[in-house]
């Protein structure tokens, strides 16, 4: 990649639309928390738990993301997750970030919703980069613990903006939260649900009929189904697409394999975000640099998907707008 591309990459203003606050928890954080909050490790070291990151699909990386989240306990360990996310946020030129937190993973430990709200938002209000938080129910769970789970946080509800759906997604398809979604819709909140990561197409599908959803996260299995295809492209959904991710996970075998340029050329409105970033080897620039790095992809392409990370983001039209315009005087500068 030339020095430009490479240069553009880094400093042009985006939008992470698809981050799992639980997943920016580096080794050495854990450990630190760890030994704050007197939790035991079935790790000796940060150097033995990064072995640990050898995953071979979803469920393999979801069992050790979720053992690295019960070092958390107190609001100031939400606190420092979140701030550490948003200085390397910041660093990456990241402007805005809608950021997922799964709140069952605490309150199934004993914390109290409040606690890891509470922590999350404050980072938040702290951070110069625009912070927003989507609350994201565990499918593996039944969805009357979904439903226990948003009545918790209606309290607080004022300190999110969304509602996501995320972990073990085969087996566990969209249908089986269609009632409360229903009900989080009926709130007013913003819908958003994992669909055709590793589940197949027809989740896509089910997620924007039944569960009303606005964006789907990854939705690179999309192109398996001509019909879906078009009408993502048609209805201009937002894919929240994760690179470095897919291939961590086994979506696919290596980077030159990712379908992200066949996904732009079929006219979808296609974003890069960092999913876990921790876990998979990178935050947004990262994965930016990986996957121009691997496919023939130039700068209309980085301008175009760094103009639809903040297109599909919720936000008032006039912020929105903003920078749309700062993405645009950006590339015009070059
Ligand atoms: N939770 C955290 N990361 C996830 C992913 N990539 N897919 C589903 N659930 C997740
Ligand atoms: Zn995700």
């Amino acid at each position: 990649m030339n020095d430009q591309l490479r240069a553009a990459l880094q400093q042009m203003p985006k939008a992470e639309l698809h981050i799992h606050i639980e997943g920016s928890l580096e080794p050495e954080l854990i450990f630190a928390l760890a030994e704050r909050n007197g939790v035991a490790l079935n790790y000796a070291s940060v150097e033995e738990l990064r072995a640990a990151y050898a995953f071979t699909d979803l469920q393999s990386f979801l069992d050790i993301y979720y053992a690295g989240a019960s070092v958390l306990l107190r609001e100031q360990d939400f606190y420092d997750m979140t701030a550490a996310y948003l200085a390397r946020a910041e660093a990456d030129n990241v402007r805005h970030a809608e950021i997922f937190f799964d709140p069952q993973t605490h309150t199934a430990r004993g914390v109290p919703m409040r606690t890891v709200i509470d922590g999350i938002h404050r980072a938040c209000q702290d951070s110069p980069v625009s912070a927003t938080l989507i609350l994201s129910f565990l499918r593996h769970l039944s969805e009357e613990d979904a439903f226990a789970t948003l009545e918790a946080a209606l309290p607080l509800r004022d300190k999110y903006i969304g509602i996501g759906l995320d972990s073990s997604e085969v087996g566990n398809p969209p249908e089986k939260f269609a009632r409360v979604f229903a009900r989080c819709k009926e709130l007013g909140f913003h819908l958003v649900a994992h669909a055709g990561e590793e589940g197949p197409p027809a989740y896509i599908g089910t997620a924007l009929d039944l569960l009303k959803v606005e964006r789907i996260d990854h939705g690179v299995r999309c192109l398996e189904d001509a019909a879906l295809t078009a009408r993502l492209a048609r209805e201009q959904i937002a894919l929240t697409v994760c690179p470095l991710s897919n291939v961590k996970l086994r979506v696919f075998d290596k980077m030159e394999q990712h379908n992200l340029l066949a996904l732009l050329d079929a006219g979808l409105a296609v974003t890069v975000n960092s999913d876990d970033p921790a876990y998979f080897g990178g935050y947004m620039n990262d994965n930016f640099i990986a996957t121009f790095e691997a496919l023939p992809l130039g700068l209309s392409h980085a301008q175009r998907l760094a103009r639809n990370g903040f297109a599909a983001a919720f936000l008032p039209a006039a912020q929105k707008q903003k920078y749309l315009d700062e993405v645009d005087a950006f590339f015009a500068a070059l």
